[in-house]
């Protein structure tokens, strides 16, 4: 038979990159793996976890109801208690109270992890050969997403505090000349310790994307979003917290909020969570109504109880400790064992550090370099996978992220280590 079964999708697929991370990861135990971007394993919260889960179902009444499937917008205590949560750090990180409705639980819906709500924002707003504009690098799953939905996407440079406005703005014109702005449909940041490279994008420079958005609307001739990935917005360790896009005035109306309880707390439990507006909010609830009417009820019951006991607040600071210690000791092996031509920035928080080297170096995925790492025992993500595809740009190819996640400090120093002798070598 000559034709496939496969849908045009179905065809599409690539092999995610992530897939067989984490499988080079898991089958090679001895490798030191800076790659994964996996949490910090002893910091995960298993004795309150054990003490939530055995209240929980200690009583027939809330054992029961953890145990039922719930509503497929999301526990409504989460919702109420996630709500409130992010109200109080946008107020603080503001200083005065931020509005009340951006936060409004009705404008709410808990995922199976941020990921789900990546997936199912792209699938209401987004068809084949529509544009999607991401940061100049970015979370590379998120390109698998738009890849196998035949989604086009245009990278803009990323500068220290957030997407280079000046690039913004000609890529927007760019495509308002070429009629394709039409096809536009959103902005995509990472904004808090972006993955890959750590960088955590102002509240100026988010209020001026969403005003410059604002203004290509009319010729969009629909509203033109602003997803904003606050995955890693807990895990800062240094520094102060900058506002959400939801506090910019076009916020409440054209921000996608979306953010996570994986990182900060039970990663294994994937919940995550959105703020949407309409009719993006109804699109969605529907879709994922479609997908799997609800998130595992007795994980959302786990995370309120977290969340209303305490328990998440007084974990996030012994968890902020950890990670800066572990982003220290890959720093100090950074400035220890990298040739001075790699350029990186301490990080703040997240989980990652970017290192860039010079256009001479290919550390990409066929790359000798990449091989030879392999050798040598170490794992890292290729840069260049972390780049859209989008012809009116070379993406780079000498940049590798590495993270401090998972790894125990002395997995991280050996690393790096290896790393570094192979570094100087390409010199
Ligand atoms: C930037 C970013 N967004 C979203 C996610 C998805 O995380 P989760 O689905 O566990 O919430 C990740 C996971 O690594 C991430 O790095």
């Amino acid at each position: 038979m000559s034709s496939s079964p496969l849908s045009q999708m179905g065809r599409r697929i690539q092999e995610p990159a992530i897939s067989w991370l984490m499988r080079l990861t898991l089958s090679r135990p001895n490798l030191s793996s800076l790659a994964a971007g996996f949490t910090d394993n002893p910091s995960l919260p298993v004795r309150e976890t054990r003490r939530l889960a055995e209240a929980i179902l200690s009583k027939a009444s809330t054992g029961r109801a953890a145990l039922q499937y719930g509503s497929t917008a999301g526990d409504p205590t989460l919702r109420e208690l996630t709500s409130s949560h992010l109200m109080a750090e946008d107020s603080a990180a503001l200083s005065k109270p931020a509005k009340r409705g951006a936060y409004s639980t009705g404008r709410m819906l808990i995922t199976h992890g941020s990921q789900q709500l990546l997936y199912i924002t792209t699938e209401s707003l987004c068809d084949e050969g529509d544009i999607v504009l991401v940061e100049d690098p970015t979370y590379f799953v998120f390109l698998s997403i738009l890849q196998s939905r035949g989604v086009r996407t245009r990278g803009i440079r990323l500068e220290k505090d957030g997407i280079d406005l000046s690039h913004l703005e000609e890529v927007l014109e760019s495509l308002r000349e070429s009629g394709e702005i039409r096809r536009l449909k959103m902005l995509y940041l990472v904004t808090y310790f972006q993955n890959p490279s750590s960088v955590t994008t102002s509240f100026e420079k988010k209020r001026a994307a969403l005003a410059l958005l604002s203004r290509y609307e009319k010729h969009a001739g629909h509203p033109l979003y602003l997803l904003e990935d606050a995955a890693y917005r807990e895990l800062r360790f240094e520094g102060a917290d900058e506002a959400s896009a939801l506090c910019a005035p076009e916020g409440p109306e054209r921000v996608i909020y979306a953010g996570t309880y994986s990182k900060p707390f039970a990663t294994g439990a994937r919940v995550g969570f959105g703020l949407l507006p309409e009719p993006l909010h109804t699109a969605c609830l529907r879709i994922k109504g479609n997908h799997d009417f609800g998130t595992a009820n007795l994980l959302q019951q786990l995370l309120a109880a977290a969340l209303k006991s305490g328990d998440y607040a007084s974990h996030l600071p012994h968890l902020r400790a950890r990670y800066a210690r572990k982003a220290r000791a890959m720093a100090a092996a950074a400035i220890e064992h990298f040739p001075k031509c790699i350029e990186w920035d301490p990080p703040r928080g997240g989980l990652y550090i970017w290192a860039l080297g010079p256009k001479s170096l290919n550390t990409g995925m066929k790359s000798a370099f990449f091989k030879q790492a392999l050798r040598a025992g170490v794992l890292y993500v290729p840069g260049e996978l972390c780049f859209a595809r989008d012809l009116s740009r070379r993406p780079s190819k000498s940049a590798l992220r590495l993270s401090f996640g998972g790894a125990e400090a002395s997995v991280i120093r050996c690393g790096m280590e290896r790393l570094g002798c192979l570094l100087k070598k390409c010199q």
